[in-house]
């Protein structure tokens, strides 16, 4: 099949698929929407999913593979408590989350937005105790090596060391049951930016199935940095790069207020 399969019976030829066209390979003819760039698709199926009559197939984002949309929009209100509602969870039970949870949780981070719908992210779950400490302590190796290099972090990693290695707090891992690790096969702002976009939705939903989650900033900045230590604890693939990490659990405490943020900052010109 070419790119696209028209419905010519159905097909209104009222060119909304071409105008939501992220790539604006299409243009509308007289049998309805033709593309003559297949390669410039990206896939996102936004044209099929927007079609008023379902006229439309993409080999790459077919019909039969679309759900409907039956679920009402939740209420501003509702959705505004629900965000607000999020908080960074670095006190967990002992027990780790199950393949199940995890699953469901990283499922979901699948449709969030990736630039040119690149997607790929790919995670490692890490729950063996021992490697996680053993993580943290390269983690530690790693700052050690930056404050002696004087970088821009000697200052911030200094107390994060002093907690570490002095008083034996694990600000790194925060002694969570489960680390996750995203890898994707370019280091560049789309891996990472990729990475970020998939852990805000892995982290809202975490709370619905009684998950906890906290991004790992200084694990994933050691992974990002490519410090061969952490790349060989986690075995990561070839040609693939830690982009991102995040610790996982089940919540030791419940929140129950939901703190107040910096003044909204915006000029409207
Ligand atoms: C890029 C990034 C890195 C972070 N790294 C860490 C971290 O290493 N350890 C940690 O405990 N929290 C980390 N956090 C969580 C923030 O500290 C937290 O989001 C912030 O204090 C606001 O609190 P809240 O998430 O509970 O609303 C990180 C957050 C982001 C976005």
């Amino acid at each position: 099949m070419d790119l696209l399969k028209v419905d010519t019976a159905k097909c209104l030829r009222c060119g909304i698929c071409v105008e939501c066209c992220p790539s604006c390979i299409l243009t509308l003819g007289e049998n309805g929407p033709e593309c003559d760039f297949d390669r410039g698709c990206m896939s996102c199926g936004q044209c099929v999913a927007i079609c008023p009559v379902g006229a439309l197939d993409n080999k790459y984002a077919p019909l039969e593979k679309q759900r409907p949309v039956t679920m009402p929009m939740p209420t501003p209100e509702a959705t505004y408590e629900f965000l607000r509602m999020r908080r960074s969870i670095r006190n967990f039970k002992e027990q780790a989350p199950t393949d199940e949870e995890i699953t469901r949780m990283l499922d979901v981070a699948r449709y969030a937005p990736t630039a040119g719908n690149t997607q790929g992210m790919y995670y490692v779950v890490i729950r063996d105790k021992e490697k996680i400490k053993a993580i943290a302590d390269a983690v530690a190796d790693w700052m050690e090596d930056e404050v002696a290099a004087g970088t821009e972090n000697k200052r911030y990693f200094t107390t994060v060391l002093r907690a570490y290695r002095d008083r034996g707090q694990d600000i790194i891992a925060r002694n969570a049951p489960c680390l996750i690790f995203a890898l994707a096969r370019r280091l560049n702002i789309t891996g990472v930016s990729n990475c970020e976009q998939s852990w805000a939705y892995a982290e809202l939903f975490a709370p619905t199935i009684g998950l906890g989650t906290t991004i790992a900033g200084f694990i994933q900045s050691c992974g990002i940095a490519g410090y061969q230590p952490l790349l060989d604890l986690v075995e990561v693939p070839p040609k693939h790069k830690i982009v991102g990490t995040l610790m996982v659990g089940y919540p030791k405490y419940k929140f129950k207020r939901m703190p107040e943020r910096q003044h909204l900052k915006v000029d409207f010109r």
